[in-house]
């Protein structure tokens, strides 16, 4: 029996997460032997929201389908790329209006494997759709094309993570959280077969906040006026994500673990400020 593994990677932050994304790609797909790769993409422009230029790095890259999250509307550039490709997401339980989709197949081997990219509501957009009944119409759908199916659940609170998680378990391969830029130790297969993390981390400056100079978020955090954030460029520099393993007889995950790559050495090229 041979298995799909795929791999997840978090936030890629900035120019910093995409210097750091590309150094150690090649290396980690090859070492890891994974069969895709899917990255949350919401930040790598400047931090916020993403661009077409952006979009071909990553495919040129090697990466299978980029997901996302509440940034996704910063950069105005990618709204006609968000209607014209399938392989971008959105949160699918954004208003059906919305450029884009939350929802795509990609072929992998031989098989098709269906990615669902949902947004929580607590702490975050209170009024977007449910997204336990989003994923469960959606998966209506999908079900009927791939028993391989993953969500990226871009949320804050890991009650709604877990919670949507144990929802959904055993009728997806795998849930893994986005959105706060830390990696949890919580990885594993819940009794159902599905795959799960409270969230994957990032890609971006070790000593920041969630990829940001931490000057700029604490002036904010303690003065509560409006703080430019800019993209933290300096060493170490970290790049998190996880890779589960899905039997594609079942669509059940056999296996989840942590990646984690921490980089002393500066990166060349990049200079605070030009992103
Ligand atoms: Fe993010
Ligand atoms: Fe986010």
């Amino acid at each position: 029996m041979s298995y799909l593994r795929i791999l997840f990677l978090g936030d890629v932050v900035g120019t910093t997460g995409r210097v750091l994304f590309q150094k150690h790609i090649a290396a980690l797909k090859a070492e890891l032997n994974v069969d895709a790769i899917i990255v949350n993409g919401e930040n790598s422009a400047h931090g916020k929201g993403i661009t077409s230029k952006i979009m071909r790095f990553f495919k040129h890259n090697g990466v299978d389908v980029v997901t996302s999250g509440n940034h996704i509307w910063r950069q105005k550039d990618i709204y006609p790329y968000l209607n014209e490709n399938k392989d971008l997401l959105r949160p699918e339980n954004y208003p059906s209006s919305c450029p884009g989709t939350g929802v795509t197949l990609f072929g992998c081997k031989g098989y098709e494997i269906g990615v669902i990219n949902l947004q929580g509501r607590i702490f975050m957009r209170e009024n977007l759709d449910c997204p336990f009944k989003t994923a469960e119409s959606v998966l209506t759908y999908l079900k009927s094309r791939t028993n391989m199916i993953f969500i990226d659940f871009h949320a804050e609170a890991t009650s709604e993570k877990i919670g949507l998680a144990y929802y959904l378990d055993g009728k997806i391969s795998g849930l893994v959280g986005t959105h706060t830029h830390v990696q949890t130790a919580d990885e594993r297969i819940l009794p159902g077969g599905t795959a799960y993390i409270s969230d994957i981390g990032m890609a971006g400056s070790l000593n920041s906040m969630i990829g940001m100079q931490k000057e700029s978020v604490l002036s904010a955090l303690l003065t509560q006026m409006p703080s430019k954030f800019e993209v933290d460029v300096n060493p170490p520099y970290i790049m998190t994500g996880a890779y589960i393993d899905v039997d594609p007889s079942t669509g059940k995950a056999v296996n989840i673990k942590r990646v984690k790559i921490v980089d002393q050495e500066p990166l060349v090229g990049l200079v605070a400020g030009q992103d």
